[in-house]
């Protein structure tokens, strides 16, 4: 019983130190690393499309959506989303699927705690080119269980609205998180990048 007890307590303390040390932002060179770890911290996103709605039809639309890129700590850094036609900025997509999505670490406590306004470079943040596209099969399965994970309420949301899974198909990523400008990142070494390796 003291054993189990005391593997339990292990266990407790392995999850509780873990996660500190997996969440320390990577120094701001590393471009593609950042844009990976903000991709994972937030679990929103503003997404702007091409609105196809009066008054505004033609002109930039942004509105706020749940994401997910798997369990922070693991992000696979690609932006999955559950969408129904009924929403306006999802019926945009279905005329013109392509879409900029943004996200901040003002999301998170980092830049509070740091004392950074969103608009300070400091405050990472990165913003995502490309197209809007409906997932299938064992994708789905995957971006069910990232979104479900951490957007619990989802499972309650109206059967009849018909969801969807659908990821953003990233063709540049442009990142904020030093003073001198953007900078870019090609989806590939996006992708390569490890959010969370460890350095010292
Ligand atoms: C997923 O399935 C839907 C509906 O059957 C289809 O319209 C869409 O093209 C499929 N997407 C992919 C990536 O296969
Ligand atoms: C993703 O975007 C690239 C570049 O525009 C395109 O070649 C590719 O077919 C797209 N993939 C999907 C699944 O839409």
């Amino acid at each position: 019983m003291a054993q189990n007890l005391n593997a339990w307590l292990a266990a407790g303390l392995l999850l509780l130190t873990i996660p500190v040390k997996l969440y320390i932002i990577p120094p701001h060179e590393e471009v593609a690393r950042m844009a990976r770890f903000v991709a994972n911290q937030c679990d929103w996103a503003s997404m702007a499309t091409i609105s196809t709605h009066d008054p505004v039809q033609g002109q930039p639309f942004s509105n706020a959506f749940s994401i997910s890129d798997g369990p922070v700590g693991f992000g696979t850094g690609v932006p999955y989303m559950y969408l129904t036609e009924m929403e306006i900025s999802v019926q945009d997509l279905k005329a013109n699927p392509q879409a900029s999505l943004s996200m901040s670490l003002a999301q998170t406590d980092f830049c509070k705690n740091q004392g950074y306004d969103t608009q300070d470079p400091l405050c990472a943040h990165i913003i995502f080119s490309g197209s809007v596209v409906e997932v299938n099969g064992t994708e789905a399965n995957f971006a069910k269980k990232a979104l479900f994970s951490r957007h619990p309420e989802m499972v309650e949301w109206p059967a009849d609205h018909n969801w969807f899974f659908a990821k953003m198909n990233i063709t540049k990523v442009w990142v904020l998180d030093y003073f001198g400008g953007v900078k870019t990142v090609t989806p590939e070494d996006y992708f390569k990048a490890s959010p969370y390796k460890k350095y010292n």
